[in-house]
């Protein structure tokens, strides 16, 4: 087949959420409808730790959790779906932000009981800054919840973008009956197992327990509300990242979620060009290219190995094949590669734009780096840097290590591991990551890999804020706004709180206090 049409065929997406809110429970019901488990249960099983396949950090076996993201893949109907997975919980990391610039769409779940909440806002950001497609469910309508327009609200306050609700709940918990299909105007009917019935508008008078029934009634006439409030569906809006169709429904009923699931990667893009070096690279280009968004160390520990994650761009990959590392124009062989299925990793032959695969890393990949097939080198555009939530101050232990602790450093900082910053006053350094976990992966990688003991000294959550150099005026800034250089040298405050953000802005109007999100 064509590498036009395979690569038509991909649809490659992240599900974001906040933690419990369903992402573990849909994402099982979609590997059912792929056949890539047989029974409910076993992906849950994750938490009890039946499901941690992988035992490639010591650090994962500790805490029972998985510090990769990895990536789901299956055939379903005329479709290649590649889900990859965002870390949540206590493993939230840059890589959990990174994932999001592999993917072509996001499925953002909502628990309807809580609304918007703190991790969905953090991803929901990312997804915003590089205008991604998303495509919103609002889970749990078997559990009494919020109303509706409320949640509609939510959404389109707090994370800007328009709504356009696919279909509408009738009733929730226990008086939860079902939903309103507004694109095939039908009622489909919650019977309690998984067989979905559904029953055409003008054929609902026919059934008296409907047509008469409050709950439908009302949810009818907020329909008309709805329809009266005049937003319209549109595909293009989607496209841009402007409009969320919206989609009601249960996860562990499960109810609407194969509803949900195709109508989805219907809507879905395919992958889309991307920009590198000034130029758009289509992904039917024949050629293979791709780029590394994250570098998975010490999988193997007896052998130090590392695995680069690629997402491929365009063309055909091939095991085996010869491909340049723009960064230093040589020519490597991509001999051992896998794909990665949720339970074991496999070896992969080919892929093709849409997927991801995952190549041996002998050291010389950094996150970032595009691999081209053929002489005629591009980059693509550089990952955005993400603003880390959490500071520490980081010291060698026994100081005749400095050498190593340097080295250690550095190389960490280059794979992305980490963000290192230097504070003004005492030439500190200081690493900010996004989540704690970071600093657990980074001690343990001094340790074994530069023998080096490091100690951290909490400088707590700061809000960090970028500045332009001009308008640095060293006297202003103190401990709550504690003034630090990242690498490439800008200056940048790190605030205490909001309340020691707001007051130095009133303080200071006139200095530009820049936010990441915003700039990326
Ligand atoms: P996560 O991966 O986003 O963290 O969420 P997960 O799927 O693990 O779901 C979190 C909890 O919410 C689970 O309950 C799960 O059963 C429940 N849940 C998910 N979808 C629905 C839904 O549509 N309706 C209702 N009522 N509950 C839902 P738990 O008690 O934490 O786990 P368990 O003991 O049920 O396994």
């Amino acid at each position: 087949m064509s590498v036009q049409n395979e690569m038509k065929k991909r649809r490659t997406f992240a599900i974001i959420s906040h933690p419990d809110a369903g992402k573990t429970t849909l994402t099982e019901k979609f590997l059912l409808f792929g056949n890539l488990i047989r029974e409910s249960g076993t992906v849950k099983g994750k938490k009890s730790g039946k499901f941690a396949t992988s035992d490639w950090m010591d650090i994962e076996k500790q805490r029972g959790i998985s510090v990769t993201s990895s990536v789901m893949n299956f055939p379903y109907k005329d479709y290649q779906v590649n889900i990859l997975d965002t870390p949540g919980h206590e493993d939230f990391s840059e890589d959990t932000y990174r994932t999001l610039t592999a993917v072509d769409s996001v499925v953002m779940i909502i628990d309807g009981t809580k609304g918007i909440e703190a991790q969905t806002l953090k991803l929901f950001k990312v997804c915003k800054m590089r205008g991604i497609p998303i495509f919103t469910f609002i889970n749990k309508l078997d559990r009494e919840g919020r109303d509706p327009f409320d949640l509609l609200d939510e959404i389109e306050g707090e994370l800007g973008i328009e709504t356009y609700a696919m279909n509408w709940p009738v009733g929730m918990g226990k008086r939860f009956k079902g939903i309103l299909d507004r694109q095939n105007e039908q009622f489909v009917q919650f019977t309690g197992n998984e067989t979905e019935t559904s029953i055409p508008y003008d054929e609902i008078n026919d059934h008296p327990e409907l047509a008469e029934d409050e709950t439908f009634a009302s949810a009818f006439e907020e329909l008309e509300l709805l329809d009266g409030a005049g937003v319209e569906f549109s595909m293009d809006a989607v496209q841009r990242g402007e409009q969320t169709p919206v989609f009601f429904g249960s996860a562990l009923a499960p109810f609407g979620v194969r509803t949900f699931f195709e109508e989805f990667i219907s809507m879905a893009p395919q992958p889309a060009p991307r920009k590198a070096s000034g130029d758009m690279i289509s992904p039917d280009k024949e050629e293979f290219s791709g780029f590394i968004f994250k570098i998975q160390a010490n999988m193997n520990p007896a052998h130090r190995d590392r695995v680069a994650f690629v997402r491929v761009c365009s063309g055909k990959f091939e095991r085996g094949m010869n491909v340049t590392l723009d960064r230093t124009g040589k020519s490597i062989k991509l001999a051992q590669t896998q794909q990665f299925v949720a339970s074991s990793r496999e070896t992969i032959q080919e892929a093709y734009a849409g997927d991801i695969i995952g190549i041996y890393d002998p050291n010389v990949y950094r996150i970032g780096d595009t691999l081209v097939e053929g002489k005629e080198t591009f980059h693509f555009e550089e990952l955005p840097q993400f603003p880390p939530e959490v500071f520490k101050k980081v010291v060698v232990e026994n100081v005749m290590k400095s050498k190593q602790f340097k080295k250690g450093l550095e190389q960490l900082v280059q794979e992305g591991a980490i963000q290192l910053f230097r504070s003004l006053r005492s030439d500190e350094y200081i690493i900010g990551a996004v989540g704690q976990l970071q600093y657990e992966v980074f001690e343990y990688r001094m340790k074994n890999e530069y023998n080096v003991g490091v100690r951290f000294e909490d400088i707590g959550e700061r809000i960090p804020r970028w500045l332009k150099s001009d308008q640095v005026d060293r006297s202003k800034f103190d401990d709550r706004s504690l003034l630090v250089k990242d690498r490439e040298e800008n200056y940048l405050a790190l605030f205490k709180n909001d309340f020691s953000l707001r007051w130095f802005q009133d303080k200071n109007p006139d200095i530009d206090l820049i936010d990441l999100f915003e700039v990326n």
